[in-house]
């Protein structure tokens, strides 16, 4: 079960920013990292596709585990059938495991299987149950999970690559998640994730969206370190 902790620290102080790492150089993964948590970065999101959930495979448990950060793990599942993966994930160090509604037929039993996850980093941290939703899924399909869940996440592009255009609809269906958790009474985490870059930040902030995902801004292969920089202060701005 995750200790209130976690989610004390992440729904504290103002939005954060977690880093996509899909456009780092994976090559020199641990050295990537690095830069963006010098940059005070808290956490790092990881984006495990399968190739069947959607077009791109991309990476999985053993890689999440070689990955030595001082940030949060944010893993990220665009994966059929996590039942059968989310453990492996835990196992590899996951802080938050957030899968996707649309990937698997009964998603409580997801979450239930994850209560009670040690986390592999420190036992006192708990692990951060997470479901995301893409643009064609109904905001309203969230409801019924908000008493098994610590984090919706709301994707505002199609599962599948880095570097695509923020979908119009998202504030709209931030606004209806943010609705749905308060109604809840429930301390449940909201997130953004796909789209967001220099231009958009602060609009995507101003969302009030408690972690909004940035990749391919940061991990642009020129200036690093400078992009993190300025998604910090962007971030720091809102609070
Ligand atoms: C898309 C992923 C996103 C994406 C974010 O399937 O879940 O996390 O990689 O990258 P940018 O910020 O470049 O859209
Ligand atoms: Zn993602």
């Amino acid at each position: 079960m995750t200790t209130p902790g976690l989610i004390a620290r992440l729904s504290a102080g103002g939005p954060r920013i977690t880093v996509g790492m899909l456009t780092a150089d994976l090559g020199a993964l641990n050295d990537e990292l690095a830069v963006v948590a010098a940059a005070g970065v808290e956490l790092v999101h990881i984006d495990v596709m399968d190739g069947v959930f959607c077009p791109m495979l991309t990476l999985g448990a053993p890689v999440v585990r070689a990955m030595r950060t001082p940030m949060l793990k944010d893993v990220h599942l665009m994966v059929d059938d996590p039942l059968a993966k989310v453990a492996a994930f835990v196992a590899a160090g996951a802080d938050l495991v957030t899968f996707h509604l649309e990937g698997v037929a009964q998603p409580r039993r997801v979450l239930t299987s994850l209560s009670g996850a040690v986390n592999a980093n420190d036992p006192e941290r708990g692990v951060i149950r997470g479901v995301a939703i893409t643009p064609s899924t109904p905001v309203a399909a969230i409801e019924p999970l908000l008493g098994d869940l610590e984090y919706v996440l709301i994707l505002a592009v199609d599962p599948g690559w880095g570097g695509q255009s923020f979908a119009p609809s998202t504030p709209d269906r931030v606004a209806q998640a943010r609705e749905l958790i308060r109604t809840s009474g429930r301390p449940v985490l909201l997130g953004v994730d796909g789209g967001v870059t220099r231009a958009n930040i602060a609009e995507v902030l101003a969302l009030g969206a408690d972690i909004v995902v940035t990749g391919s801004a940061v991990y642009d292969g020129r200036a690093t370190a400078d992009n993190a920089r300025f998604m910090m202060q962007v971030a720091s701005a809102t609070r």
